[in-house]
């Protein structure tokens, strides 16, 4: 079972950016699946370092696109991605203390993730690059 499907909703249109998002849905969605099927602690470490590397990728590559096009709240954006990188931590933590399946509060948290992050806190740079019409 696939933990998180990728719609038409998550698009911002910013084709950059879009392309990350996908990236790290696919790495989500890599740990899932082994974990789903029993794979050794070890290669699910492996998946999740790759997911905190991209994690790291994504929001200063973000950031960098937010300064760009003159996005005013691009502190408050990327003092929110400090707590994600936290809180990424802390689930990557737990892991590494435990015996190597992954706690449904890791996976609920890649859910929140994409669910209120990206539809919710992204969106906002890309309506501010493209206003929507009144
Ligand atoms: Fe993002
Ligand atoms: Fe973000």
């Amino acid at each position: 079972m696939v933990l998180l499907e990728w719609s038409k909703s998550l698009d911002l249109g910013v084709a950059a950016m879009d392309a990350e998002h996908k990236e790290l849905v696919a790495a989500m969605n890599k740990i899932h699946e082994l974990d789903g099927r029993g794979a050794d602690k070890t290669t699910v470490d492996t998946a999740i370092q790759r997911l905190v590397a991209l994690t790291k990728k994504h929001f200063s590559d973000e950031e960098k696109h937010m300064a760009a096009i003159g996005f005013p709240d691009l502190k408050r954006h990327a003092m929110i991605h400090q707590d994600m990188l936290k809180k990424v931590g802390t689930h990557y933590e737990a892991f590494q203390a435990g015996s190597g399946k992954v706690d449904k509060a890791f996976f609920d948290f890649l859910v929140y993730w994409l669910g209120a992050h990206i539809k919710g806190i992204d969106r906002r740079y890309a309506d501010h690059k493209a206003p929507a019409k009144v």
